[in-house]
């Protein structure tokens, strides 16, 4: 992570200009490490018919629901405490916890029943556990289980079991990364943490597999928290490639970065465009799994928007929440984070991944309004508004992802308009699609998920917006109305006419509230989702 000292003198304008060598020597302050370089926080997880007698506590999660009764009888006989006082003292509310003392053979034992509220979807599970653990998680301590052997293993446990470990597991984050108090890794929060999954012998198999896949995507969502979390002057775009070539390695994906040098012969201006301002080079990041074992799997193409902040550039943003554009590369964190799971997974798809990556910055040298720049497709662009930055480098990566690799399928991830905020709020990321079996793929794996999508349209009406007068296109409409379709309708004039293509807007969704943070802070949006859709693509 904090390898940015070394990036910074990549940069050739350094050497020309002495005070920006100053200046770069404070965006790289390397006195202001990370105090924990754990990054992840490794868990094991394993799968059990009976409790081990070593348990120090169980966790019974219970929907409210038919079975409801039943599991509170068999919990009342088995710890001898009144039924109609447990009836009374728990309800099986969302996030409602109730905690039982009783003697077994002698030994103290301690049950927490954890409420699922009604029909809880896979999103309600999720935020349940990791709510409890984030709030528990210096007390629990660090022998734990979760049983579903009282009545209260529904058809789809498998679902159940994945949100469950995902909630664990992403309950442990720690986003005080800068934080100079020591650390405290006692109880559950101790790398030596164990939970023992307790299920019937029935599905011990379906339950292992959901285990791992709760796992494997937890695992990786952790990192692109810390990720999209970490500040700018820690996070150039130099920190993204390192951590792409980290995990191609780690988990078997290709990974080729096209430096500063590389991405002017490619000819790569849209991204050069938005870079111009910035201290520090672009890097233009290329990923592939092949899928081992599986004969022509489908091609598909994921780019992500990696601009490391925002500022607007000449058209510069207001302040009061310019800070939160350091998470202007969640696209690129949900894209890099999808390769890393689907080569874990050995997902049976051949997947591309492309992130453009700079920031935006202010500069003398920074392209200003009414500057006409040249893109990789070939088309010419008149900049009106230099903060409408993501789509000149998604331009890139969208025409060059469609030249190179022709994927069947092609969807790109940026935070890409306030306009999307203010269409769906944080509820929903905004879907847009030429193809419309690709459409209601993506809408269905929003709403398995929870990582959920609404279509917005890019009818022909919306492309007279952007024509500009001087160029082939125009980089913002110059309206305050419809800014996330014309911002799509932009992009799909560099897909090369590509049949199955999908933009996701997901500047509402990136970053979200939650129990980490007083502020906004990262949510991994996208890689559930994604994962889910190439897991059914094949
Ligand atoms: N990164 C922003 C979009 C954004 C806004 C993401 C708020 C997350 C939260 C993007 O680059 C941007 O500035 N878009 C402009 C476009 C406009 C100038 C055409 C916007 O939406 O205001
Ligand atoms: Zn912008
Ligand atoms: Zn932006």
């Amino acid at each position: 992570m904090n390898n940015n000292c070394k990036v910074s003198f990549k940069n050739p304008k350094i050497v020309n200009f002495g005070k920006k060598l100053l200046l770069n020597l404070e965006h790289n302050d390397c006195s202001t490490k990370p105090t924990s370089q754990k990054g992840i926080l490794i868990m094991k997880i394993t799968i059990k018919n009976t409790p081990s007698a070593t348990l120090q506590l169980l966790i019974i999660p219970i929907a409210k629901g038919k079975n409801f009764d039943k599991i509170l009888a068999a919990i009342a006989s088995t710890t001898a405490v009144p039924l109609d006082l447990l009836k009374q003292d728990f309800k099986g509310n969302a996030r409602e916890t109730h905690t039982l003392y009783y003697t077994d053979k002698g030994k103290s034992k301690r049950l927490v029943l954890l409420g699922l509220g009604e029909k809880p979807k896979f999103s309600d599970i999720l935020s349940t556990f990791r709510s409890f653990t984030f709030s528990k998680k210096a007390q629990l301590p660090t022998k734990v289980g979760i049983t579903f052997i009282f009545e209260n293993a529904p058809k789809n446990i498998d679902h159940l079991l994945e949100a469950a470990v995902n909630g664990i597991i992403v309950g442990r984050y720690d986003i005080g990364r800068f934080k100079t108090d020591e650390k405290k890794d006692k109880n559950f929060l101790n790398s030596k943490a164990t939970v023992e999954v307790i299920v019937d012998k029935s599905v011990s198999s379906i339950a292992q597999k959901a285990i791992e896949k709760g796992n494997h995507i937890a695992e990786t969502q952790l990192q692109i928290f810390d990720l999209v979390n970490a500040p700018s002057n820690k996070k150039v775009p130099q920190v993204l490639a390192d951590w792409a070539i980290k995990s191609g390695k780690a988990n078997g994906f290709k990974v080729k970065v096209l430096d500063k040098k590389a991405i002017v012969k490619m000819g790569l201006h849209g991204l050069l465009a938005v870079n111009r301002g910035s201290e520090f080079p672009p890097t233009f990041i290329i990923m592939e799994h092949k899928p081992k074992g599986v004969k022509n799997p489908k091609k598909v193409g994921l780019v992500g928007k990696g601009v490391t902040f925002d500022t607007g550039g000449l058209s510069i943003k207001p302040s009061q929440n310019m800070h939160y554009m350091k998470s202007d590369m969640g696209g690129a964190a949900a894209v890099m984070g999808t390769m890393e799971v689907a080569a874990k997974m050995n997902l049976p798809v051949h997947l591309f991944g492309i992130v453009p990556a700079t920031d935006n910055s202010v500069d003398a040298l920074s392209i200003k309004p009414s500057d006409v720049i040249g893109s990789y497709s070939g088309k010419t662009i008149e900049i009106i508004d230099t903060d409408a930055e993501g789509r000149l480098i998604l331009a890139d990566g969208l025409a060059y992802m469609e030249k190179h690799f022709s994927p069947e399928i092609m969807i790109d991830l940026a935070t890409l308009t306030g306009s999307a905020i203010r269409a769906l709020g944080t509820v929903a990321g905004a879907l847009f699609s030429n193809n419309d079996d690709l459409a209601k793929d993506l809408y269905d794996c929003g709403q398995t998920t929870g990582e959920r999508l609404w279509r917005l349209p890019i009818w022909e009406d919306y492309a007279a917006q952007m024509k500009s007068d001087v160029a082939d296109i125009k980089n913002f409409s110059g309206r305050p109305t419809a800014g996330a379709i014309t911002a799509a309708k932009f992009l799909e004039f560099f897909i090369n006419q590509h049949p199955k293509w999908a933009h996701l807007d997901i500047a509402g969704m990136a970053v979200a509230d939650s129990e980490y943070a007083s502020q906004k802070s990262a949510t991994g949006f996208g890689i559930r989702l994604l994962i889910e859709f190439l897991s059914k693509v094949g």
